[in-house]
Parts: structure tokens; sequence; C-alpha cells
């Protein structure tokens, strides 16, 4: 186990640091299948992702050095399949929390977990799971945060921005990890003893386009409304404007 200095319990105390891999989440996925005696709460970050992997097939770039990307081993077995978005709240609850501290306005999340500021993309997370029966038996936690890269490729610019792009300054790269690190720990021991029951509450209350008109596209078909929440199972709740409210699941709705 390696050392480090983050005041948690468990989560980023075994923090392997690699400086070029393909993808954290396929090098903890390789790890684990090789039967690596990996204790939960591991963390691998690398300084330089060369396929970095994103929701839906998408890639995620981050310029080496600059940004976080890391992935995180958590074994949540007290969570059934039903669960599984839990997981993606407590993990986006973690990172609005911490990037408060940075940036104190217009932080929200888009359903389901892409970190936002205003209308630009500044994190996203890619959670990879594990069923054994009914319950979780492990997760993969891949998030990439954009943090001290100026410059995205162009198709990227207008929709990406990161915290030195609006603070006009550097951030250190260990301490928002240990920050990230606290925060996931908190929210997933509350979790662990089913103190669960605000975190719909607070994850609604950060959607990004909560109770504002916006567009939608679903089976081909551009529509206007509301989005009213989610589902315990996490389906996204839109009120058309024919006064119905209808569920989503991931991939079947995108924003316009
Ligand atoms: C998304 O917004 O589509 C999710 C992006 C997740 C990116 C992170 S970076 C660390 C980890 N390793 C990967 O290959 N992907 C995740």
């Amino acid at each position: 186990m390696q050392n480090n200095t983050f005041s948690t319990l468990f989560v980023g105390q075994n923090l392997i640091k690699l400086s070029a891999v393909d993808s954290t989440n396929n090098y903890l996925k390789n790890l684990l299948s090789n039967s690596e005696p990996l204790p939960e709460g591991t963390v691998i970050m690398a300084d330089h992702q060369f396929a970095g992997r994103g929701q839906q097939g998408n890639v995620w770039k981050a310029e080496a050095g600059k940004s976080l990307t890391f992935s995180l081993l958590l074994r949540p077995s007290f969570l059934s399949v039903q669960q599984q978005f839990d997981l993606n709240m407590l993990v986006s609850i973690a990172l609005n929390n911490v990037l408060l501290k940075y940036l104190p306005h217009n932080l929200s999340v888009k359903w389901p977990n892409d970190i936002y500021i205003n209308d630009q993309k500044i994190g996203g997370i890619l959670i990879e799971n594990v069923v054994a029966g009914s319950t979780i038996k492990q997760s993969i936690i891949g998030i990439g945060l954009n943090v001290n890269q100026k410059k995205f490729d162009d198709e990227l610019e207008t929709r990406t921005t990161s915290i030195s792009q609006i603070l006009q300054q550097d951030v250190n790269l260990m301490v928002l990890l240990a920050e990230i690190c606290t925060q996931i720990e908190q929210l997933y021991l509350k979790l662990r003893v089913g103190k669960s029951t605000q975190l719909k509450d607070l994850y609604v209350s950060k959607l990004y386009k909560l109770n504002k008109l916006g567009k939608y596209k679903a089976k081909g078909e551009v529509f206007e409304g509301i989005i009213e929440g989610v589902t315990k199972l996490g389906l996204l709740k839109i009120r058309a404007y024919d006064g119905k409210t209808y569920e989503f699941g991931f991939k079947e709705v995108a924003f316009v």
C-alpha cells in the first residue's frame, strides 16, 4: 500500500499514481480481474490517459498533468441492483460539494452525472459496476475533472471549461483529490449505515435545468419540457407540453 497524507479512513489511502495509461478504469478493472488483493478505497490516478473513456462510448480527453483523471474502487455490497443510482448521486454530490469551495456560483449536475458550471461541462463520471446476485459487488468509479487545462479541442471549446479557466488561477491537483476522497468517503459512510434519505433530494436540488423549460430529444422527436426530478431508479422525469410527466432511462433522452 502506498502511503499518502489524506485524512480519510480508506478512500485514497491506497493511491497508485501512474504517469500514463490507456484508462484508469481499465487499469483498475485489469488489476481486479488478475485477482490483485486491492483494498476498498483504492485510487488509481494518471497524469495522462491515452484512451480515456466517457459515457456512451465517448472518449475522455485531458491534457497530460493538467487535470484529475482517476478511478476509485468501492465494494458497496449493501446496495441492491435497484439502488445503483445512489452511487451516481453520491459521487455527483461529492464533486459538487468540493467544487463549491472553488466555484461558489452556478454549479449543477446534468443528469445523470455530468458536472456543469453554467452551460459548460467541467467534469464527468463513469461508473462501472459488477453485480453479484441482487447486490453490487464492486464499483469502479471513474472521475475526470478539468482543473488546470486552459485550452480544449475546437469542437469542445464552447461546451467545456476548467476550474483555472474560470478562476484564472491554478489549483493544486493533490489537494483537490484529497478533498474529493474525503467528501466521497463521508457520503459513502452515511449511505452504508442507511442514511441515504436525503441523497435524492439533494441531488435533485442540484439538477441542471431543474424546473426550467428546455428542449429534449426522445425517439427521434424534439420536444419542450421541464425537468421535475428523478425516480428512485434514476430515471429522468420530464413534464412535457401535454402536461404529462415522462420517465426516461439513460440513452433514451438527450438534451438538445
Ligand atoms: C463522461 O463524462 O462521459 C465520463 C467521463 C469519465 C472520465 C474518467 S477519467 C478517469 C476514468 N478513466 C476513464 O477512462 N474514464 C474515467
